[in-house]
């Protein structure tokens, strides 16, 4: 079976490895590969993977749009994000398009607080595509209120309208949702950081009471782009967790849709834990 991620740039990806750990647990024989490919030539790149007999791909950054464009369906996840991070190939011109980041953050939350999402005060910092791929989910998976918060509050606002049928979903600038006195929701159970604020090596400016007793602090960056929060939450005593999780269950997702096989995630992300800290 032919696969690979796609992406600009893709050396960091650690998909090739999870991928062909989940095809070790079935005996499959894989080969999954990293594609760089910048915008203008990825939808050639794409037609060409796809006549070679691949049987579908991922995406990553900053390609997800333009593989939900190239598909000729879609699920609803892909369609509220307007992003896909998963293609598959039913033959070399008929493509679905999934993205599999939302319920993958979903099975992960499931891992770290009982019962997930559901019927929890989530705060979620950022508005861009990374909040746009698992806003949706979060809000079917139960979550009572859904506060997003962005630096440019235009963005949160219009993140907000686009999911108003699944929940309730309100918004408002960085600054405001941050400060203790003017924070409209808090205090939460659930903070998520979806802004790509850490890659500068800055964590949100949150303060504790933001957070309800139990509360957990999930980033969906992970390794050197979540440990400022990391330090923060350590710091205040406020359960973290980074997006390695997140990561391996949203690959199994698209395994299982491309293979019918269904991995063992948690083996999977104990082993890249180990080598990623
Ligand atoms: P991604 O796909 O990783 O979400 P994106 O669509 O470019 O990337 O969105 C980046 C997000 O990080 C946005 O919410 C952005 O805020 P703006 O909409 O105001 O640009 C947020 N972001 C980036 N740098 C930030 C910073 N230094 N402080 C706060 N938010 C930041």
């Amino acid at each position: 079976m032919k696969l690979a991620v796609f992406g600009h740039p893709v050396s960091h990806s650690l998909s090739p490895e999870i991928h062909r750990s989940f095809a070790a647990q079935f005996g499959l024989d894989l080969q999954y590969d990293a594609i760089d490919a910048a915008p203008e030539s990825f939808p050639d790149a794409l037609g060409a993977f796809a006549k070679a007999g691949a049987t579908g791909c991922n995406i990553t950054l900053p390609l997800k749009t333009l593989a939900w464009e190239a598909a000729g369906r879609s699920s609803d996840e892909a369609d509220r994000a307007r992003a896909a991070n998963t293609l598959v190939f039913e033959s070399f011109s008929n493509w679905f398009a999934d993205n599999t980041d939302g319920r993958g953050l979903v099975r992960d939350l499931k891992r770290l607080l009982p019962g997930g999402p559901a019927d929890r005060r989530i705060l979620l910092l950022g508005a861009g595509g990374a909040a746009a791929g698992v806003l949706g989910p979060l809000l079917q998976a139960g979550a009572t209120a859904v506060h997003i918060a962005n630096r440019t509050p235009e963005r949160a606002r219009s993140l907000a309208e686009h999911h108003a049928d699944l929940g309730t979903v309100r918004w408002s600038g960085l600054a405001e949702a941050l400060s203790p006195d003017e924070a409209p929701a808090a205090p939460y159970d659930l903070v998520i950081q979806s802004t790509s604020a850490g890659h500068a090596g800055k964590g949100p400016q949150l303060t504790p009471d933001l957070f309800a007793p139990g509360a957990l602090c999930y980033d969906l960056n992970y390794g050197a782009a979540s440990s400022a929060l990391a330090r923060w939450c350590a710091d205040h005593e406020v359960m973290h967790a980074d997006g390695l999780g997140m990561l391996v269950e949203q690959a199994g997702l698209s395994f299982a849709l491309w293979t019918g096989h269904t991995p063992d995630c948690r083996t999977v992300l104990k082993a890249l834990r180990s080598k990623v800290g």
